[in-house]
């Protein structure tokens, strides 16, 4: 065990953990944010999707002593009342469906159009193909990134 601080979500944050507990492990379960979902533990399907330093990693991946000083943003931090353009694109698509691989998704698309604020439909599927949606969300997905570009 060692002691590290971590930025998340603008904040400092101090924490015991081991130097491999995944990073997804660290923001769930020793700093209590549960939006951040567990899905395959393998880099397999976005669900743990956070942001380092605005580019979108996959969480559960990425041990906790390999972070440093790297900003993190989770599904929490994107905005301070849930109204990033991505989000409210989200709500305006009525996108979700059972909501569990919502937040990757979301945070993937917002990192997406950090990125490319203007991207082709080719693009998007490109950019969230890693983001797997077991209720089949993807065109509304798809809808609601085009929409947040539009506002950007
Ligand atoms: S839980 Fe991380 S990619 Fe699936
Ligand atoms: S909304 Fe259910 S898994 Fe994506």
């Amino acid at each position: 065990m060692a002691k590290y601080t971590l930025t998340v979500n603008g904040g400092s944050k101090e924490v015991d953990a081991a130097a491999d507990m995944p990073l997804l492990w660290v923001i769930r379960d020793l700093l209590g944010m549960k939006g951040t979902k567990f899905g395959c533990g393998q880099s397999l399907c976005g669900a743990c999707t956070v942001h380092l330093d605005g580019v979108a990693i996959r969480s559960c991946s990425i041990p906790i002593s390999e972070v440093g000083d790297g900003q993190i943003t989770t599904i929490e931090g994107l905005s301070e009342n849930g109204d990033h353009p991505v989000q409210k694109a989200w709500i305006q698509h009525i996108v979700p469906q059972c909501g569990y691989c919502q937040s990757g998704q979301i945070m993937n698309a917002a990192s997406l159009l950090n990125s490319n604020p203007n991207p082709t439909d080719e693009e998007i599927e490109q950019g969230m193909e890693g983001n797997l949606c077991r209720c089949g969300t993807y065109n509304r997905i798809k809808e609601a990134i085009v929409t947040a570009s539009k506002s950007l």
